[in-house]
């Protein structure tokens, strides 16, 4: 399944900024997106005030944390998961940089940042050695939060890295080269291990997996462990698998929280308290060039996004994540709750 969030429509809008396209009354199951009058950089600002959190701020980590969004089975979140993320890191206080390593480029839409073929983007960092620095992109509306976007042109570095220099570990080279301070970085990964897989990998201390909530859900996910393992064991042997997150769950459905179960069999402690909702909002985000922070800072999905960061920040310095303590708990760890349905 590929992403088909980007394909046509208000998406094609390169401008970022103030959105104020209608997003349908008829979809809507939850509080309406920001109003016209209302930058939404602030609403989502507001929306972080109302967690409670205001000033109180999460610990931001001593070194940066270079994190791997990768799964290679397609549409699972992980684009997604690395936006929205990002931008509740961000609103956290931290300063945040995304890596759009996928040739689709979702993640550059998503964050509204432009990326036309002539745009300077990772492919030039990767195949032409052009310093980080010089591609990097500030998110609009979003404060603290950074993209290095992912041009067309990324469709062919798979095939070129191969006969480069240091062909695993030219993007290692260039964020260790980028001097600006970062408390994050995140990568989002293409649906396959390839190449350009390989270079986050190596690139990167964590991975995170996110992991729909379906059938199949644990289904190649030994071909990704073993990779790591084998990144781990010649090129990088910081990487660990840090971080599991359940995406699209539909507390409605015995499936999901038959997957919920078994993935929280299987790996443990690394699988987050905080799973994502299937949420109308997160889908239609992408196409007015938003996270789901900005899109709907008040809705299940962008709360969910939110506390899951929380939940990241606190384990990266060693803090337990007290569950009950969250400003969603009650509703969004009960496995019945389901946006709109309760
Ligand atoms: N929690 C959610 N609720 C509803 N829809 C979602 C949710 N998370 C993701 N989606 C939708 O599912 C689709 C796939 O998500 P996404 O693009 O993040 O996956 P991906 O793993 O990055 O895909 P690819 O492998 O193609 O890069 C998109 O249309 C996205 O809007
Ligand atoms: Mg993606």
């Amino acid at each position: 399944m590929r992403s088909d969030a980007n394909i046509a429509g208000p998406m094609t809008d390169p401008v970022p900024g103030p959105r104020t396209e209608s997003t349908g009354a008829d979809v809507s199951r939850e509080t309406p997106p920001p109003m016209d009058d209302t930058p939404i950089g602030r609403a989502a600002q507001l929306a972080v005030e109302a967690l409670g959190r205001a000033g109180e701020g999460l610990p931001r980590p001593e070194q940066t944390r270079v994190i791997v969004v990768a799964n290679q089975k397609g549409g699972v979140g992980k684009t997604t998961t690395t936006v929205n993320l990002a931008a509740s890191l961000a609103l956290h206080g931290a300063r945040v940089l995304v890596i759009d390593l996928d040739p689709q480029g979702n993640a550059s839409t998503a964050l509204g940042i432009d990326h036309h073929a002539e745009v300077p983007s990772i492919y030039d960092v990767l195949v032409e050695s052009r310093p980080l620095a010089e591609v990097v992109q500030p998110v609009p509306d979003v404060e603290g939060l950074f993209c290095a976007p992912a041009t067309i042109d990324l469709a062919g570095a798979e095939i070129e890295l191969v006969s480069l220099v240091a062909r695993e570990s030219r993007l290692q080279r260039a964020i260790q080269a980028y001097e600006q301070p970062l408390d994050y970085i995140l990568i989002d990964c293409p649906p396959s291990l390839g190449l350009l897989t390989v270079n986050a990998l190596v690139a990167g201390q964590e991975v995170l997996i996110p992991i729909q909530c379906e059938y199949y859900a644990l289904e190649g996910l030994g071909q990704l462990l073993r990779n790591v393992d084998l990144v781990r064991g010649h090129l990088n042997p910081a990487l660990h698998v840090s971080t599991i997150l359940l995406t699209m769950y539909d507390g409605r459905t015995r499936l999901a929280s038959q997957v919920a179960d078994e993935v929280r069999t299987h790996f443990g402690e690394e699988v987050l308290r905080t799973s994502i909702p299937r949420s109308v909002r997160i889908s239609e985000a992408p196409s007015y060039g938003q996270t789901v922070l900005t899109y709907d800072p008040g809705s299940s999905g962008a709360l969910s996004y939110l506390e899951a960061a929380r939940e990241i920040a606190l384990r990266g310095v060693g803090v337990s994540y007290d569950a009950s303590q969250a400003h969603i708990g009650a509703q969004k760890n009960d496995p019945t709750m389901v946006e709109g349905v309760q």
